[in-house]
């Protein structure tokens, strides 16, 4: 009988889940509680509580090659660094070439994901959802939850004194939408992660100051990397192996030479305390600029509000601001999920390999796209689908418990060691170090000392050319052909409902 996966979420990770259900032999009912697919890609003027919401300029910091589905290439005449609405028309061409929406039922939410009373045995799950204000229970052999990152604010009111005594206008970055409203006006914005550096740099265009407050500093990255390559493609698998190979203040302090070569941080009032490699990166092209023109002055953390003016712990005060722009990164959680399923505590979630909680009696439960990557998202997503579909069909088995709790330790220790403390450093991965350790357990990572003697031109490329998702399609389980337009089709090993499918 055909297993039945629900799938809670029609976001880039649901729909790569829907993909790779119907890749498998499995039938997936996809539960989406908006009206439409895309998640936090779709553009939308007032924001909705519980859905991510972004602002109408967001260009993606990921290249096209590296945030692409695997087997769907983005076609050839779009930009390098697309604006949200050709990522939104990227998915919605991979949802009708693969058929996927016929399996979505939108405006529906999912309210409760419970284990049956017969899990141990059946691994089976209660799906309770709301349509139209109607309740309904179903049954599902699997889970795969997608439900996002970057849907809640964190909105850390009480690390900022007299904010409650603040004239002018605040809110978090989610409900920022275009600059307009502030022409002329003073604004600070508190944060440098990618909201806060992007915001920062559109307000600046407009207002009379813009106050970027960081209470670490930033090293920033840009999109355009050396001879105009767009950075991320030159992150291949030999500078994967030198991260290794070298200690990591070596690795660190090349990266960091490169950087201040292009402005040097120390001037511009970003150069932080840590390493590069231990905090998220920060991909601004444009911010350097700003600061050089004064359009936006870099402070460091604010002391206090009073009124309509805020002092930096440096002793500074800006007088007569009229916005604060919380930029300050978001919190997650899983609602219908109960406790002894997934737990998190300040985004900390006990899970392996961040996909399944070690210690049910049955791996029917996954968590699709619950990763900070340096690097894109949705190829990670796509993977860690492919795994747990493969895991669910029983072709893949996952490790003892305390062989799993071993490994989420190890990598809490890992991260631990590497990364500033902080929120936004729960659920870091490096995309080829990860992409390669799920592949591996797929069945798909390339054997590159095969390929170096078989197609010893493939292999370099693999090697030396940018770690793109297609390099997953080459063998394995989903292994798909390359057409001789260059477009893919599946050859793969499983049951592939999409087989010999030309695109
Ligand atoms: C401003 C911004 C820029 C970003 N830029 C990049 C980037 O450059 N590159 C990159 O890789 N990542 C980026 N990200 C990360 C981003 O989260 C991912 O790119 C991607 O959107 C994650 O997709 P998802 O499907 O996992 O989640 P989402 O896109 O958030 O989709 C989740 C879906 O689940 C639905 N849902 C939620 N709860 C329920 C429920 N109970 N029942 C039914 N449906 C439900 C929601 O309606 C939504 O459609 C960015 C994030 C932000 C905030
Ligand atoms: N163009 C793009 O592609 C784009 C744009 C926006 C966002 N994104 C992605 O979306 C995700 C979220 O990014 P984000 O920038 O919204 O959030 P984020 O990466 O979590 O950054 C939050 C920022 O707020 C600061 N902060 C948090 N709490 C604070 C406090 N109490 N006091 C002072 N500062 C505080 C953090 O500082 P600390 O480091 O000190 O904690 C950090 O600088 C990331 O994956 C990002 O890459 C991408």
């Amino acid at each position: 009988m055909t297993r039945r996966v629900a799938v809670v979420g029609g976001g880039s990770s649901g729909l790569a889940c829907i993909k790779c259900c119907l890749d498998e032999g499995l039938e997936p009912v996809c539960f989406e509680s908006s009206d439409d697919i895309g998640g936090l890609w779709r553009f939308k003027e007032n924001p909705e509580p519980d859905r991510a919401s972004i602002y109408h300029s967001v260009i993606i910091n990921t290249s096209k090659e590296m945030m692409c589905f695997s087997d769907f290439p983005i076609p050839a005449h779009f930009p390098n660094f697309m604006h949200n609405t050709l990522i939104m028309d990227y998915f919605r061409m991979y949802a009708d070439h693969f058929q996927l929406t016929k399996h979505i039922r939108f405006n529906t939410k999912v309210l409760l994901v419970k284990q049956r009373s017969d899990f141990s045995h059946s691994g089976q799950w209660d799906v309770e959802i709301e349509k139209d204000g109607k309740k309904e229970k179903h049954i599902f052999d699997a889970v795969m939850i997608c439900i996002g990152h970057h849907c809640h604010p964190n909105l850390p009111l009480h690390d900022f004194p007299g904010i409650e005594t603040f004239t002018g206008k605040y809110f978090h970055s989610r409900d920022y939408k275009t600059p307009e409203e502030w022409r002329d006006k003073k604004a600070v914005v508190i944060g440098i992660g990618n909201s806060g550096g992007d915001i920062a740099v559109e307000l600046s265009r407009v207002t009379k100051q813009l106050y970027l407050s960081t209470r670490r500093g930033a090293w920033i990255l840009n999109r355009v990397g050396d001879n105009g390559v767009p950075l991320d493609l030159l992150f291949n698998r030999v500078v994967n192996c030198m991260e290794t190979v070298l200690p990591f203040s070596v690795f660190c302090g090349l990266g960091e030479s490169r950087l201040n070569q292009r402005f040097d941080h120390g001037l511009y009032n970003l150069k932080p305390k840590h390493r590069l490699f231990s905090q998220h990166p920060t991909v601004n092209d444009e911010l350097p600029n700003r600061i050089l023109s004064g359009t936006v002055q870099v402070k460091p953390n604010i002391r206090r509000f009073q009124g309509s003016s805020v002092e930096f712990d440096d002793g500074s005060v800006v007088e007569d601001v009229d916005l604060v722009v919380f930029a300050t990164g978001y919190r997650f959680s899983f609602p219908f999920l109960a406790s002894h399923v997934v737990s998190v505590s300040e985004n900390k979630a006990s899970l392996y390999k961040y996909v399944f909680p070690p210690e049910l009696d049955r791996p029917t439960l996954a968590i699709i796209g619950l990763v900070q990557p340096l690097g894109a998202i949705m190829p990670i997503s796509e993977m860690q689908a492919r795994w747990a579909t493969r895991v669910f069909k029983g072709c893949v088995k996952l490790p003892s418990v305390a062989a799993m709790q071993k490994d989420i330790q190890c990598k809490n220790e890992t991260m631990a060691k590497r990364y500033v403390t902080s929120q936004r450093h729960t659920i870091q991965v490096d995309y080829i170090s990860y992409m390669d350790e799920i592949a591996k357990l797929v069945g798909v990572q390339p054997n590159i000392p095969r390929m170096l003697l078989t197609d010893p031109r493939l292999g370099l490329n693999v090697v030396f050319g940018p770690c793109t998702p297609y390099q997953y399609r080459l063998r394995g389980p989903g292994k798909v052909g390359w057409g001789p337009s260059g477009h893919p089709h599946s050859v793969g090993e499983s049951g592939s409902a999409h087989a010999d499918q030309a695109l």
